[in-house]
């Protein structure tokens, strides 16, 4: 099959382009970059150089690939996340919400069949059950917040998805990655604040988070090329945890000291609101449908055999 993988650099996209070219299909990876173009074609995809924000040169990416499946996986994350900064989402929130309707409709333009868009299991509004599926209602934050902006671009990634005529639109709800070069890696930013004690548990601890391996989400990436119906999936592991089991387990499992246990109050002051309300709020994702409907099974089924085995 003919795949255009925008971001193919990326944290999913470096084990994906490998995935896909194994799987023999014929593929066409993006980046900014000269350096990471080598590696995308040493990892088998013909790498294509394009800035996404220059629209008129991804359409003529997207053109000339012609592909069957359009894969988006753009996002530009600052090294650390600091959820008091609005400028840290900015970009990202723009890939989203302006590139992502762009490259749904170049998508259906040089006649693909199904767009895959890169979305995330961890904006679900904090009401009901504590494990959710994909049809609970999504989070909202207040206008003045400085994280405000990030829900409706990815509501407007997922909504051009799957309403751009002509072409099926497969959201992937991912879980929070752990795995090279992400904030959970042994290297990454969560993991130094943790090591240093600065990433404590909030409160009781009891926000879920739902984590995945990106390789296993690499792996319901390429699942969901010829299988699952058009909409949303949550692609997390079987085991939606509290802050408070997961974090010391994360601490052991990178040689950190057990995490320190702040009040409610003083997190909102160091870390916002927003943090905060993560920490003792959120909801997990449940990944019954992505098993179900993608015939998938992430090959971490736990963060508790993922954080030892992978991150040690
Ligand atoms: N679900 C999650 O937990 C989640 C989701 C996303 C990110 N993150 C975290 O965020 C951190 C940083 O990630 P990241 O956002 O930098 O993602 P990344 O996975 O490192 O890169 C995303 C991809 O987007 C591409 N890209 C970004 N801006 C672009 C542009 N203007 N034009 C074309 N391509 C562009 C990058 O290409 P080039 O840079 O090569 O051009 C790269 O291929 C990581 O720790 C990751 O774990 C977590």
């Amino acid at each position: 099959m003919r795949v255009l993988l925008a971001g193919a650099s990326g944290v999913v996209g470096r084990p994906l382009t490998a995935l896909l070219a194994g799987a023999g299909h014929d593929v066409v990876g993006t980046t900014r970059s000269r350096s990471k173009a080598e590696a995308i074609r040493a990892a088998g995809a013909e790498p294509a150089i394009v800035d996404a924000l220059d629209l008129p040169a991804l359409e003529a990416v997207v053109a000339e690939a012609r592909p069957e499946v359009v894969i988006n996986q753009l996002t530009a994350l600052p090294d650390a996340l600091d959820f008091r900064d609005p400028d840290s989402l900015a970009a990202t929130n723009r890939l989203r919400s302006e590139v992502g309707p762009a490259l749904a409709r170049m998508a259906a333009e040089a006649g693909a069949r199904r767009l895959i868009a890169q979305s995330v299991a961890f904006f679900y509004a904090p009401v009901g059950d504590r494990v959710v599926s994909e049809d609970a209602p999504l989070m909202e934050l207040p206008d003045g917040s400085p994280m405000a902006a990030g829900p409706p671009a990815l509501r407007e990634l997922e909504r051009s998805a799957l309403e751009t005529p002509g072409i099926e639109g497969v959201i992937l709800r991912y879980g929070y990655f752990y795995g090279p070069g992400t904030y959970y890696a042994a290297d990454g930013s969560i993991a130094e604040q943790v090591r240093k004690r600065r990433f404590p548990v909030i409160g009781a601890g009891t926000g879920v988070f739902s984590f995945i391996h990106v390789d296993d989400a690499a792996a319901a990436t390429l699942a969901a090329l010829e299988r699952g119906a058009p909409g949303a999936y949550n692609v997390s592991d079987d085991e939606p945890a509290p802050m408070s089991e997961w974090l010391p387990a994360f601490a052991e499992a990178i040689g950190a000291k057990r995490p320190r246990r702040v009040p409610v109050c003083l997190a909102r002051l160091f870390a916002g609101k927003e943090a905060a309300g993560l920490a003792t709020e959120l909801r997990g994702a449940s990944n019954a449908k992505a098993r179900r409907e993608l015939g998938w099974a992430p090959r971490y089924a736990s963060w508790r055999q993922g954080f030892r085995e992978a991150l040690g």
